[in-house]
């Protein structure tokens, strides 16, 4: 097999329908070269797309909470037997928010919601990464990339706890990745996308406007799936063996614009000052 990860034996958490992140993750991994094993809960593989997708591809699927630690060390050993060896690269594409599905505002929480959305978005990294240090079962020169969003380091509208959620996780990785760089030399990086319209970006209300807005903004336009996934890929190969504890923006350079010539006519239009 050739390819950018060919001989590569990767694990991805998150794929649940046909627009998942990690579904297209998973997709051009195996374009690369790569085997894969696929994880979601018990829940979202019965209720999800996953199953038949998986089943349609031959990739072994294998249920997990990723905020449960032994269901995690049950998924750790099963991948591991089921690709020989131990794991190349893990993608962490894991989120869920109770307050923004059932539109709670940010200052209005509820703090069961909360702490849920924590568990489950961020302090599931940190579990994942302190199981498998425990059962060495990521390789030496491995990978890990996690999903987050802009919102982490500044204010969206409608994001809720949310920003929250992504602020931790990217703090996670930079700790993670500290360790782990130097007892293994295993990076551990942020791909930070564009909003993209998926499961868990329909409970975020002002999705669509936003992506209008960031469309306008961005000089290369917003990212799609796709393009998600080739930077996951690209972290995942050794072409990026010495960059680790990094935020990577794939968002057509939205983060980083300020203003615009079509922005700033529109606000000529109206000029009072
Ligand atoms: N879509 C976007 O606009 C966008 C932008 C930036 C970052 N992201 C991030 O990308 C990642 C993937 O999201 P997506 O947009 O592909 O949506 P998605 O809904 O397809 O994926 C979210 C996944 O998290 C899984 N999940 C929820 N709780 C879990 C748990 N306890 N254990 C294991 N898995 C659990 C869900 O089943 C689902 O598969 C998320 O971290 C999301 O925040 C998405």
């Amino acid at each position: 097999m050739s390819g950018l990860l060919a001989g590569k034996k990767g694990l991805i958490f998150g794929a649940l329908d046909e627009r998942s992140l990690a579904w297209h993750v998973a997709g051009r991994c195996m374009e690369e070269g790569a085997q894969i094993v696929l994880t979601n809960t018990e829940t979202a593989i019965q209720l999800g797309d996953i199953r038949t997708l998986a089943a349609a591809r031959h990739i072994p699927l294998i249920p997990c909470d990723a905020t449960n630690t032994e269901e995690i060390a049950d998924l750790l050993d099963k991948t591991q037997e089921l690709l020989g060896g131990k794991i190349d690269f893990v993608l962490h594409a894991v989120a869920q928010s109770m307050n923004l599905r059932r539109h709670k505002p940010y200052e209005e929480a509820n703090y069961t919601y909360f702490q849920k959305t924590l568990d489950i978005s961020a302090l599931s990294l940190h579990k994942i990464l302190a199981t498998a240090r425990q059962k060495d079962a990521i390789a030496a020169g491995g990978s890990v990339v996690a999903l987050s969003y802009m919102a982490s380091e500044r204010f969206i509208h409608g994001y809720n706890d949310m920003a929250d959620a992504k602020a931790l996780l990217e703090s996670i990785a930079r700790q993670m990745g500290a360790i782990y760089g130097r007892e293994k030399g295993v990076r551990v990086n942020i791909v930070s996308p564009s909003a993209i319209p998926t499961k868990a970006g329909s409970g975020w209300s002002e999705l669509e406007q936003f992506y209008r807005y960031t469309e306008s903004l961005s000089p290369l336009g917003n990212a799609d799936q796709e393009d998600c996934a080739g930077t996951c890929v690209a972290l995942f190969s050794d072409l990026m063996k010495r960059v680790t504890m990094q935020t990577i923006y794939c968002d057509g350079g939205f983060s980083k614009t300020m203003l615009t010539p079509e922005f700033m006519d529109e606000f000529r239009k109206e000029q009072t000052i």
